[in-house]
């Protein structure tokens, strides 16, 4: 069944662990093909993009191994470098499979990437670092064919600090002939997630004292094992949830200097929360606050994973917000949808402005995208009745065991 019903009504109470981070394992995942042995990679999140980027590894000829939570790549024999157009369509972040059978191989064909419907999302900034690093780029009508014979370390400065380029351009370094230095680098927590692994596996990478990454680049990588780090924007999920419904949770598995400035927005709305032990337990207010202002940026700013969600929490508040989107354009599909539910949000260009009401109601609604569907779910737990919200494959991308958690923090799911 592609729903999800939810009773809502009632303030949480309840406790669950975080699931390992999506936006870390996948571009580990495309990093194991840069492994001459076995990787091991402990916490994996049992989710659809896991299972995706299994079957793109395994589509190069990688065997891959997954047992509760323990995935086994064995990236020795590399067959193939061109990417099946059926996975790569299906999934955004397919397209760091890019550096990394650069990286590995020296070549790879893989037709345009799809994922999220959240805005135009080129590829830019990713293929002219790779051709700074002598890759020759060949456009055809079912994708793009990428070359180099000798794929050499440059000085890359991006133009924006793109998650996805900074991951590709530390994938082609790696093993590329010479020192490679990104300017201007993503400082995301998932960038940081990913050159430790690589560090465990042999590479030589440090963040400079500007941000910037240096790579020098290594003749092999060899076996390693490494553990995925929490879901920052799971635990950010649940948080935001907790503050639209009331009540009392604690989340384990949580390093929450990740979340600082969600939990300065938190702190804002009038939830109180301490840190205990490798978890935070988070009371909500009564009723919570408006945010004059708010707007999405890269980190340690306030993530645009975590946006839909705090327009969930936001809908329910004392006064009036403005949330300004910085990142992503197309990033206001759930607006209509909360609407449907009682809230009052108005779309402007790139923000919207939320004059909070007392009480949603449950409603028949439809998840245009993963985090947008999340933020229905968390709307729904707040939300007067009965609720159900459609389209869950795009929710099960990204959430491992949504109802389980919902239900262990005391939601009617
Ligand atoms: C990653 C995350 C995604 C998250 C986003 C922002 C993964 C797999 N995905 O996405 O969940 O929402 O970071 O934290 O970790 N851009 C260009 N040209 C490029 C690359 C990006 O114009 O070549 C633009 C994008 O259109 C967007 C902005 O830069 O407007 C940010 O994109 P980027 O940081 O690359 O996000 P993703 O890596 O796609």
């Amino acid at each position: 069944m592609d729903s999800i019903h939810i009773c809502g009504g009632c303030p949480l109470n309840g406790e669950t662990r975080i699931q390992g981070s999506k936006n870390a394992v996948l571009p580990v995942l495309a990093a194991t093909v840069l492994v001459d042995g076995v990787s091991t990679l402990y916490n994996c999140p049992d989710i659809a993009d896991v299972h995706c980027m299994i079957r793109l590894l395994r589509s190069t000829g990688c065997k891959v191994k997954w047992q509760n939570g323990e995935i086994r790549v064995d990236a020795r024999r590399i067959a193939c470098t061109s990417l099946p157009q059926a996975y790569v369509q299906t999934m955004r972040s397919s397209v760091v499979m890019m550096g990394a059978l650069l990286g590995r191989m020296g070549e790879v064909h893989i037709s345009y990437p799809g994922g999220c419907v959240i805005g135009k999302r080129p590829i830019d900034m990713h293929l002219q670092a790779f051709a700074r690093m002598g890759v020759t780029l060949e456009e055809a009508c079912d994708g793009l064919t990428a070359c180099a014979k000798h794929l050499a370390g440059a000085v890359i400065t991006l133009a924006f600090p793109s998650v996805g380029a900074t991951e590709n351009c530390i994938l082609a370094a790696v093993l590329a002939k010479g020192e490679t230095l990104i300017r201007n680098a993503a400082r995301e927590p998932e960038i940081d997630a990913l050159c430790d692994f690589l560090r465990c596996a042999g590479g030589d990478i440090c963040r400079e004292a500007d941000g910037s990454l240096r790579i020098r680049g290594r003749e092999r990588l060899c076996r390693c094992a490494w553990r995925v780090p929490p879901d920052r924007i799971v635990a950010g999920t649940y948080l935001l949830g907790c503050m639209a419904a009331g009540g009392r949770i604690r989340l384990a598995d949580v390093d929450t200097t990740q979340l600082d400035a969600v939990l300065a927005v938190i702190e804002q709305m009038g939830g109180k929360y301490e840190s205990s032990g490798d978890g935070i337990i988070l009371a909500a207010p009564e009723r919570v606050k408006a945010i004059p202002y708010i707007r999405t940026e890269v980190y340690p700013g306030y993530p645009t994973d975590l946006q839909s969600q705090l327009l969930a929490a936001l809908a329910l508040a004392e006064g009036e917000s403005i949330v300004e989107e910085t990142i992503f354009e197309n990033r206001f599909r759930v607006v209509p949808e909360l609407v449907r539910m009682g809230a009052h949000i108005n779309i402007e260009e790139n923000h919207v402005t939320i004059k909070g009401v007392a009480r949603l109601h449950g409603s028949h609604v439809k998840a245009e995208e993963l985090r947008g569907g999340a933020a229905l779910c968390m709307a729904a737990l707040a939300a007067q009745g009965d609720s159900c919200i459609t389209n869950r494959h795009f929710i099960d991308r990204g959430y491992q065991a949504l109802e389980q958690d919902i239900r262990n923090l005391g939601g009617r799911i």
